[in-house]
């Protein structure tokens, strides 16, 4: 059938639709709200459709010309059948009850099989066969009348409803088999407290109910007289499924309404939503609208055949642009999906007579097609597969020759003179604060190999340089009111503390303290709010904290001097009103706070840039690993960048990875720049690195040579320091995801390592998929949670029943100490495993004063929270040579031990030149001096200048 220009219209309209939703869907703060946001988008395209047929004469099909058409190919039975009565009611209830599934399944999306909505096609293509349409052969196709018998036989073929079928299936497969070839997170299915059978249930009742809703819907606007009335009944079963809708979403508020309670409103969360409704809810009436015309101007199968193979396309390509990296190892599926979907479809345009496809006349798409998976092909073969170095060694070499440019960097200054030229220069010019000079000296007494680099307390300190030393006074008298705040007080050269009653708590002030007191009398008169609970609790959001960074790096260049003070009336922009915001949304601090998961995640995301992956909202899709997240501090599957990894904003996906972004905030948090002094943070928070309370820090630790310890990668955690408190944190945690895929791994599980073949007489290596059940056999980790207490609540219970506990051992007897976070703060034993001759395997996401001089792979052996390059990194230290085989053949990769023994010494040598106890009081003195300088009212004018 010709289509007319209107109709390409719907169909690029369609598709554009299908495929900006399809890319932007995967982000998105909608799902925090399923039922809220279903209401929404069809309510929204309810009313598009009602507003849309008002202008039904430009819409194809408009009145009288389709109508007419439609009656005479009525005739030729290319309409379906007569709507029943009863249909209206039914596609509004199936539309709520399948949001519902959709609900549920996203739930367990862990637990799902990808690629199960392609069969779609497949059920609206099994409807047509079975409900006996004779399909227009020769009389659409006047070219075709004079066939031969050849001829004629393929045209039978072709338009035989069993070609069709096949040919649905055909590409349906294909796309389903994409599936497969996609990565997966390492965020599992847990066989204790998902159902996964059940979810792929509901998956496969999705689909049919789609397809029920697409045939009832397609046969009742079909029969509907003209292009008006059809957008009307649209727009009237839109929005009487939103009303279903809506009414489940308040019974549920209502029975859940304990899950609000203790919320202070922040800020900043609403918009971020409606925005994103809004939005989505353009492309979802375009969507449907358009999928309405265009169905009712052929078949539902076409327009939904078309965007299966869409998918399918842009899919396959992705996945062919990624052959032989670590994503897509092997080539040979890749390019048998492309091509399986590539015959299939065009045999389906042949079948179902489609003569252009949106824009595309049918040649030309068959030519393009041939073209794309010769390309692929030769791409596939052209693309070097093996490499002849591993990358952990080039790594490893990189980042030694980092390390000394990192050191030359961080000590260049050998005379006050030269600090002091220095320190402007990095400064923009502006003096050292008073007492630089003492500081040098201090420094300079007790060895600091770090004299000018402190990027970490520089940018900590940076947005208060925006703020009044006035309002930066009220912040501080607004903590001092706050529970867990321990108020260290300077005066007159002395420093002392409030005294708080928690004994713990006193005894980190004390020690506190005792760092200070050597160099107090150098210090300005100052009392600073130290947090005294694990977690940060400053969470500004992104643009107050660049709006103060950027004032106060203008008031530097403001020379002249009735400028230098601050300015009273243009600080409108300043959060002395957020102050007071704050202060009426936490009325007397008195509730118990709370933050649930969802809502810190969501603050977490507000504070990332504009524009930033994390911004865009709360990854959803939990089972996919998340490629462009890790690709900005990757080197093929091996991190890279320590300092990027640190950074969430670039991947959203660590917010459902981690026990710190899964479990609820339970202590009070803000969102106005307060000068809290905090001893670990992860980027997202403003608090002030402080160097405190390592209290593990600084233990003697046994010194055993690393030959004679264990050839062993050990990690353990007590379970009761793991609180599984939601099933996210369950499934989703750091360290349950790690011991699960060290110990439990499923049969379906699967991991790719870097594994050595034989080519040319010399060891190469190449990526492989391996499941990872073979993959832990040969490599020795010995990971577990450990328990030594009665196991009585139902936590421990669940973590015993879900992963089994091991005796506690002594870690440092072992080679390779693994360390990962709790869910408050970094590893605490970092320091000690440092010092002690054994490699730090390192999975952390949190900063705390002596980050920054930790270089990954040459103090420690960095790993990515995903895990997913865990086997490769630990084989290429371990080796792989005598362990037993994988992939069924015997591996010779030998252990590299001289790097793990250099690092394990590098590490122990750099611990005790730039992390002692004197390392952190200096740290300590400048960071108070810095501090000093910026409450203070004169700020612009203090300075430290060298004698002349
Ligand atoms: C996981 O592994 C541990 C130790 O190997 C075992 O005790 C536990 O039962 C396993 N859990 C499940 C759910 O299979």
């Amino acid at each position: 059938m010709a289509r007319d220009g209107g109709s390409r219209l719907t169909a690029v309209c369609f598709l554009a639709s299908y495929i900006w939703l399809s890319c932007s869907l995967q982000r998105h703060s909608l799902i925090d709200q399923p039922r809220l946001s279903s209401f929404l988008l069809l309510f929204i395209s309810g009313a598009a459709a009602f507003a849309a047929s008002l202008f039904s004469k430009w819409l194809p099909g408009a009145d009288g010309r389709f109508d007419s058409e439609a009656v005479l190919k009525g005739m030729q039975s290319s309409m379906p059948h007569r709507p029943r009565r009863f249909y209206l009611p039914c596609i509004i209830f199936l539309i709520v009850f399948r949001l519902e599934i959709i609900h549920t399944v996203i739930n367990d999306f862990q637990c799902t099989t990808e690629g199960i909505e392609a069969f779609l096609p497949v059920l609206l293509a099994a409807h047509e066969f079975f409900s006996h349409r004779t399909p227009p052969v020769v009389s659409d196709e006047p070219e075709d009348m004079w066939g031969d018998p050849l001829e004629d036989f393929k045209n039978w073929l072709l338009s035989s409803p069993i070609t069709l079928l096949f040919s649905t299936v055909l590409f349906s497969y294909g796309v389903f088999m994409l599936g497969d070839l996609t990565p997966r997170s390492t965020y599992f299915c847990s066989t204790l407290i998902n159902k996964s059978s059940y979810t792929v249930l509901m998956q496969w009742l999705g689909v049919f109910i789609d397809a029920v809703v697409l045939i009832m819907l397609w046969r009742v606007l079909s029969w509907a007289r003209t292009t008006k009335s059809r957008l009307r009944t649209l727009g009237g079963i839109l929005i009487l499924a939103s009303i279903g809708v809506s009414a489940l979403w308040l019974s549920t508020r209502i029975s859940r309404h304990h899950d609000i309670i203790g919320h202070h409103p922040f800020k900043g969360v609403g918009s971020l939503y409606f925005f994103d409704v809004f939005s989505t809810g353009l492309l979802v009436s375009t969507l449907i609208i358009s999928t309405a015309l265009w169905a009712c101007d052929a078949t539902v199968l076409e327009p939904t055949a078309i965007a299966t193979f869409t998918s399918g396309m842009m899919g396959s390509i992705q996945n062919v642009l990624l052959i032989g990296t670590y994503l897509q190892p092997s080539s040979g599926p890749t390019l048998a999906a492309l091509s399986i979907i590539s015959v299939g479809f065009i045999m389906f345009t042949y079948t179902n007579d489609m003569r252009w496809i949106v824009v595309f006349k049918r040649v030309f798409l068959m030519a393009l097609l041939i073209c794309i998976i010769l390309t692929s092909v030769i791409f596939a073969v052209a693309k070097h597969k093996m490499v002849d170095r591993h990358p952990v060694d080039d790594l490893v070499y990189k980042n030694r020759v980092e390390a000394d440019r990192w050191l030359r960097h961080a000590s260049v200054s050998t005379t006050l003179k030269l600090a002091v030229a220095e320190y402007k220069d990095r400064h923009n010019g502006r003096d050292p604060p008073p007492n630089f000079d003492k500081w040098f000296e201090y420094a300079r007494k007790h060895n600091s190999v770090v004299i000018d680099r402190f990027d970490q307390m520089e940018k900590d300190l940076r947005p208060f340089w925006g703020m009044t030393p006035q309002q930066i006074q009220n912040g501080f008298e607004k903590l001092k009111g706050l529970p867990d705040i321990g108020i260290i007080t300077i005066a007159n050269g002395k420093a002392s503390h409030n005294r708080p009653k928690d004994i713990y708590a006193e005894a980190v002030l004390e020690e506190t303290i005792w760092i200070i007191m050597p160099f107090a009398e150098h210090l300005p008169d100052m009392s600073i709010a130290i947090n005294m609970k694990e977690r940060p609790r400053i969470l500004v959001p992104w643009d107050d904290v660049h709006r103060l960074t950027m004032a106060g790096s203008q008031s530097r260049f403001q020379l002249l001097p009735n400028r230098l003070r601050p300015r009273r009336g243009d600080d409108s922009a300043l959060p002395e009103s957020n102050l007071m915001d704050a202060s009426r949304a936490l009325p007397g601090s008195a509730a118990q706070p709370y933050v649930s998961a969802k809502k810190f995640r969501q603050l977490e995301a507000l504070a990332c840039p504009p524009g930033s992956a994390a911004r865009g909202g709360v990854q959803w899709d939990v089972r996919d690993f998340c490629t462009s997240c890790v690709k900005p501090h990757s080197q093929g599957q091996f991190l890279e960048d320590w300092e990027m990894f640190l950074d969430p904003c670039h991947q959203p996906d660590i917010f459902n990875l981690h026990d710190f972004h899964t479990t609820p905030h339970l202590d009070d948090l803000h969102q106005d720049l307060l000068p809290l002094f905090s001893r670990s943070k992860t980027d997202s928070f403003s608090d002030i690195i402080i160097p405190i309370n390592n209290i593990w820090a600084f233990l003697e630790v046994e010194m055993t040579l690393f030959d004679k310890k264990k050839d062993i990668v050990v990690w353990q955690a007590p379970a009761r320091e793991s609180r599984a408190e939601t099933r996210q944190s369950l499934v989703g945690g750091h360290r349950h995801r790690l011991v699960h895929l060290v110990n439990n791994a499923s049969a379906a599980d699967e991991v790719t390592m870097l594994l050595g073949v034989q080519a040319d007489g010399k060891t190469k290596f190449q990526y492989e998929q391996t499941p990872t059940k073979v993959a832990n056999g040969p490599l020795p980790f010995e990971f577990s949670f450990t328990n030594s207490e009665p196991c009585e609540d139902a936590n421990c219970q669940l973590l015993q029943r879900e992963f089994g506990f091991e005796e506690a051992r002594k870690a440092l007897d072992y080679r390779y100490v693994m360390l990962t976070d709790s869910a408050d703060g970094g590893p605490a034993h970092l320091l000690p495993t440092l010092r002690s001759n054994s490699v730090p395997v390192l999975s952390s996401i949190f900063r705390e004063w002596y980050t920054e001089r930790l270089l990954p792979w040459v103090h420690f052996v960095p790993v990515d929270l995903r895990y997913h390059a865990l086997h490769s990194t630990m084989a290429y230290f371990v080796g792989l040579k005598n362990r037993g085989p994988i992939n069924d053949r015997p591996q010779l990769t030998t252990a590299r031990l001289e790097d793990a023994r250099w690092i394990a010494e590098q590490g122990r040598k750099w611990a005790d030149k730039a992390i002692r106890g004197e390392d952190m009081a200096v740290y300590m003195f400048r960071l108070l001096l810095e501090w000093g300088r910026i409450i203070s009212e004169d700020r612009d004018d203090l300075g430290f200048k060298l004698p002349e």
